[in-house]
């Protein structure tokens, strides 16, 4: 495959991704603050709703008419293999608690993946009507309700003192073990929130906040910013550094504050 066929193919794809999860949007705000949602739970007991499964779905039936030969990795109905060398990664609904207690910090999260790279992504926030979204070598963008698309730029602080964090939960960090590095940046950074879930890092790469960590994610919850954040001038990496979305934890942070954030969560036993 030539550099500019993949180009061109990355291209379709990342707008193929914007139109699946424009249309997941409005299928998961038919249910948004519905006396009517009911809510299941799965094997972990965490929530799951109609609109989870339904919304997967509608973007699984989009890619076999469009992409039949790349492979899925899916929240709600798992992996599918494919020929083509792409994958896609989809969480329906990232913040599905937000989203089951009627509170707009929720979205729909798709990776583009070739070779095993992720390259594209696209985050969808419906009830806020924003999307960010990118791809390598073609910028990371912010777009709210019709207005013209902006770049999406991490912020420049580079100070811990100055800056901005955010994250998910409390509880995640108990669970890992890891108060003691939530202490630590909680005590250190100037101001410190739980706008979590996919929302925590849209923020960070669009300089809204100046990093957000989950000790705590799945491949589907991070995928998506990978190439987000690269493209904004930040990085998406685990507490070790790595660009991967398979150690189950990680933090969308800007290119300042990057070494500051990981001296802290990179060391198990110190903090
Ligand atoms: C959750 C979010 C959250 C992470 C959890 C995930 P869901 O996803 O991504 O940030 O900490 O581990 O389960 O269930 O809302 O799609
Ligand atoms: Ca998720
Ligand atoms: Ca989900």
């Amino acid at each position: 495959m030539t550099i500019e066929t993949s180009a061109a193919d990355l291209s379709a794809r990342l707008q193929f991704a914007l139109d699946a999860a424009r249309q997941a949007g409005e299928f998961i705000m038919s249910y948004y603050q519905s006396p009517e949602l009911s809510v299941d739970r799965k094997r972990d007991a965490s929530p799951v709703t109609e609109a989870d499964r339904g919304a997967e779905q509608l973007i699984r039936k989009l890619l076999a008419d469009r992409y039949p030969n790349d492979a899925i990795l899916g929240e709600e109905f798992g992996e599918s293999s494919g020929t083509s060398g792409w994958r896609w990664v989809l969480d329906p609904v990232d913040g599905t608690k937000s989203f089951i207690h009627g509170v707009p910090l929720f979205g729909t999260l798709i990776g583009v993946e070739q070779e095993g790279r992720p390259v594209a992504g696209v985050c969808r926030l419906p009830a806020l009507q924003e999307v960010i979204y990118g791809a390598d070598g073609q910028g990371a963008w912010w777009q709210v309700a019709n207005r013209d698309p902006r770049r999406a730029k991490v912020s420049d602080v580079s100070d811990l003192s100055q800056a901005t964090f955010s994250t998910t939960t409390i509880q995640g960090w108990k669970r890992v073990g890891r108060q003691a590095a939530f202490e630590r940046i909680t005590g250190t950074a100037a101001i410190s929130r739980g706008w979590g879930d996919c929302y925590g890092h849209a923020l960070a790469a669009t300089g809204r906040v100046d990093v957000m960590v989950d000790p705590l994610l799945n491949p589907w919850d991070c995928a998506a910013f990978v190439p987000i954040l690269k493209e904004a001038g930040g990085s998406f990496v685990d507490f070790k550094g790595v660009e991967t979305i398979y150690s189950g934890n990680g933090l969308s942070v800007n290119a300042g504050l990057k070494d500051a954030l990981l001296e802290i969560l990179s060391c198990d036993d110190c903090c």
